[in-house]
């Protein structure tokens, strides 16, 4: 497959099957990744895996925590709850992404940026072997619990979690606005 095949083909995954996804091609493509991501200081990123059934629950209920506390959640009935909570447990793979704050603004602004490029790289890299994920910033994970539960630093910023597995098939996808849309000729004269 061609970089123009692979960027156009793939798709977030959403529904994946049970394929336990090892841990050894996370690391071999987050290496890959990083690599293709010059900007990326060494510094400047770091993830949190959760890899097994028992750390995949622990995650998912740190991330649901805040539903589960708030009045919203006193209003889901506790199946729905179950239910989600199953939906994300049955993921086999789940890899936090986390990016340093630095000195100021910009650094800030910078790394997130950079590592913004390397999940899309690694995204992918995962494609190109039959590995689908779904990059999830979701308001209702991003609470307090949560951000302690995965042991997010006061020096770091969270850029996603990134849902990782193997899946049976690949939805369509969706209509893309034209670029000339988003274009705009700066006017003047030399
Ligand atoms: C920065 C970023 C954040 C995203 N956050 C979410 C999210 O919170 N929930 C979700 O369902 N999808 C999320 N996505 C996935 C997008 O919804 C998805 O990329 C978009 O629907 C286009 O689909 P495609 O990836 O199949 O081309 C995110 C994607 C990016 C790049």
């Amino acid at each position: 497959m061609n970089l123009a095949e692979l960027i156009m083909d793939r798709r977030s995954i959403r529904k994946c099957n049970a394929k336990p996804v090892e841990q050894e091609l996370v690391v071999e493509l987050l290496i890959d990744a990083a690599s293709l991501q010059p900007s990326l200081k060494d510094g400047a990123w770091r993830v949190v895996y959760a890899g097994t059934p028992e750390s995949s629950k622990r995650l998912v209920d740190y991330m649901l925590a805040q539903m589960a506390e708030s009045k919203l959640g006193k209003w889901i009935p506790g199946k729905l709850l179950d239910v989600l909570k199953k939906r994300f447990t049955d993921i086999p793979a789940h890899v936090i992404v986390l990016s340093a704050k630095g000195q100021d603004r910009l650094t800030s602004d910078r790394n997130y940026a950079a590592v913004c490029g390397m999940m899309q790289s690694f995204q992918l890299l995962g494609w190109e072997r039959g590995l689908g994920m779904i990059w999830d910033t979701e308001s209702i994970i991003q609470h307090e619990s949560f951000f302690e539960g995965v042991g997010k630093r006061e020096d770091e910023r969270f850029v996603g979690i990134l849902h990782l597995g193997y899946f049976d098939k690949a939805p369509r996808g969706r209509k893309r606005t034209p670029a000339e849309r988003k274009w705009t000729i700066l006017q003047g004269s030399a």
